[in-house]
């Protein structure tokens, strides 16, 4: 594997297939590279954890890294170019675009986050500045952010097919996140509760139809006073506004925080007529 901090002339002209991430891999990256591999494209992964999308610095610093670990995962997986680069090669020129990420990029996470998503569209959009690759992956664990990657792309008609991981969990329904890493054992045991929460919302909302009811049902029927709820939405996948009657794709969204984590999960379903 080719391990490069600034990518040089050697890449221009291949066909890429690119898995940007923050680094600290589990499971979750390991299956999005596994998913990339299979289109025959060369591999390439960035490890750069963006300081412009934390609104909160120790957030920032808490944030784990392990490059060494990292390395040698890559490297087994076969991946073809590992990308790290520093924060003065991302955006030491002044010229990068700044990128809104609009109303949805407010809302949600958004809204808990003041300025996340519009951190993570301009490293993405400098990332693809840099790396020009023919297709790209995210996770459907940030499924805001994936949304908003998917308008971005559409709306500026970037020549990039953007593909979709799903979400790996662990024995307790866990959604793998980097920073799961920085619970105790019973955390995480805790931290299983953000699932339960959605299957649990699913079911009532499927059964009674009613948004308001179901997350109100839902957040009374599941206390643990370990786990403390930033929010639960119901809404329509293809527009990230919040479910209507008309909706038939569905997303349930959540947000928690244990032990001072901050943790999101979501499930998506069709709604029958
Ligand atoms: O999902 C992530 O790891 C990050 O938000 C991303 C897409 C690599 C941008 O920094």
């Amino acid at each position: 594997m080719k391990h490069l901090n600034q990518l040089d002339s050697e890449i221009n002209g291949q066909e890429l297939f690119f898995i940007p991430t923050m680094g600290s891999l589990h499971k979750g990256h390991l299956s999005l590279i596994e998913n990339a591999k299979t289109f025959g494209l060369k591999t390439i992964v960035s490890i750069f954890v963006n300081p412009k999308q934390f609104n909160d610095s120790s957030d920032y610093e808490k944030y784990p890294r392990d490059l060494e670990r990292d390395f040698q995962s890559l490297n087994q997986l076969g991946v073809d170019i590992l990308f790290t680069p520093n924060e003065d090669y991302i955006y030491g020129d002044n010229l990068v675009n700044v990128v809104d990420s609009g109303n949805i990029g407010k809302k949600y996470e958004g809204n808990s986050r003041p300025g996340h998503f519009d951190g993570v569209l301009t490293v993405v959009n400098r990332l693809f500045e840099l790396v020009k690759p023919k297709k790209a992956i995210f996770g459907k664990k940030d499924a805001q952010q994936l949304f908003l990657i998917k308008e971005y792309v559409k709306n500026e008609k970037l020549d990039i097919e953007i593909h979709e991981g799903d979400i790996i969990r662990d024995s307790n329904g866990l959604a793998l996140s980097s920073r799961n890493q920085l619970l105790s054992n019973n955390g995480l045991v805790t931290a299983g509760g953000l699932k339960r929460h959605l299957d649990t919302l699913k079911e009532i909302y499927i059964e009674t139809g009613s948004i308001n009811e179901s997350v109100n049902k839902t957040l009374n029927t599941c206390q643990d006073s370990k786990l403390d709820i930033d929010y639960l939405h119901i809404l329509d996948k293809d527009t990230f506004d919040e479910a209507t009657e008309e909706t038939r794709n569905a997303i349930i969204i959540i947000a928690g925080k244990v032990e001072g984590i901050r943790l999101i999960d979501n499930i998506d379903f069709k709604v029958e007529l």
